[in-house]
């Protein structure tokens, strides 16, 4: 049902970044299959690289028509273009470049030495505009419907650049700048809560123990200001894909759905 969180558990972190793989691709197939273009939005961080590494691995990565796929980033770092800290580098490094994707379909947020600089609202600005010019009319809105947009959590409870107590978590607009990250690197581009609820499917991506304390306060009644990770919803669907540490301190009696 919209906006009841679907809480799924894997046994391990490499079970679940299978598995993430995997739902991504029947996702994309039947999207396909529907004859239409997904849009497709990555998360940066540990979780992020493992599920590019397992979708790699996969025999079944080739049943998508990765021509036909737009990808986006819900965050980026706003570091150079080569810096290994990049969100964008570690995907291509990891999956994309083994990707007979279309360029032009595949939507990284400038780097600091990219077309604006070091501007970092510039670069901010560009993406919102990028992200404009994707809408369609059905989108009613500034930026496209995605069909799957992931989110890892921080321990701090943070998805995307969106930190606890941030001003950034009131912005209206669709992509802002952030400085005086927490989270090192200090200065980010983020997509905003607005723009985070335009996902049919948001898939919430967590393994390990760090992870506990912010799923519980997520999917436990915690506001999206101390827990920015209880902010978003999908459109059609909101799931918690997790390995058992992340999961180990929900209620028992929270309905959830599990790999042996
Ligand atoms: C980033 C991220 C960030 C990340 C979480 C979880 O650029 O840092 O997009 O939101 O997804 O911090 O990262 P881990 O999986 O490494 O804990």
């Amino acid at each position: 049902m919209t906006g009841t969180p679907t809480v799924v558990v894997a046994g391990t972190a490499e079970v679940l970044a299978e598995s993430v793989a995997a739902r991504l691709v029947t996702r994309l197939v039947d999207v396909q299959s529907a004859g239409q273009v997904p849009h497709v939005v990555l998360t940066g961080g540990s979780i992020a690289r493992r599920v590019h590494t397992a979708l790699r691995e996969s025999a079944a990565v080739s049943a998508v028509d990765w021509r036909r796929v737009e990808l986006w980033w819900g965050d980026e770092r706003f570091v150079p273009t080569t810096d290994p800290e990049r969100n964008e580098r570690q995907a291509r490094k990891a999956l994309l470049d083994g990707l007979p994707l279309d360029p032009a379909r595949v939507h990284p947020v400038a780097a600091s030495d990219g077309a604006y600089g070091d501007d970092v609202d510039a670069a901010a600005d560009a993406y919102a505009d990028e992200l404009a010019a994707a809408a369609r009319p059905e989108d009613h809105g500034d930026v496209p419907t995605f069909d799957v947009l992931m989110l890892g959590v921080g321990p701090d409870g943070h998805v995307a650049s969106l930190f606890p107590e941030h001003p950034t978590l009131h912005e209206t607009r669709s992509v802002v700048a952030v400085r005086h990250s927490p989270k090192p690197p200090p200065t980010r581009v983020t997509m905003t809560f607005p723009t985070l609820g335009r996902a049919r499917e948001l898939w919430f991506l967590a393994a390990g123990a760090a992870k506990a304390q912010p799923v519980l306060g997520a999917l436990g009644g915690a506001g999206p200001l101390q827990v920015p990770a209880a902010g978003p919803r999908g459109l059609e669907r909101t799931l918690w894909l997790l390995d058992r540490e992340a999961a180990a301190a929900l209620p028992d009696d929270l309905p959830r759905r599990g790999s042996p």
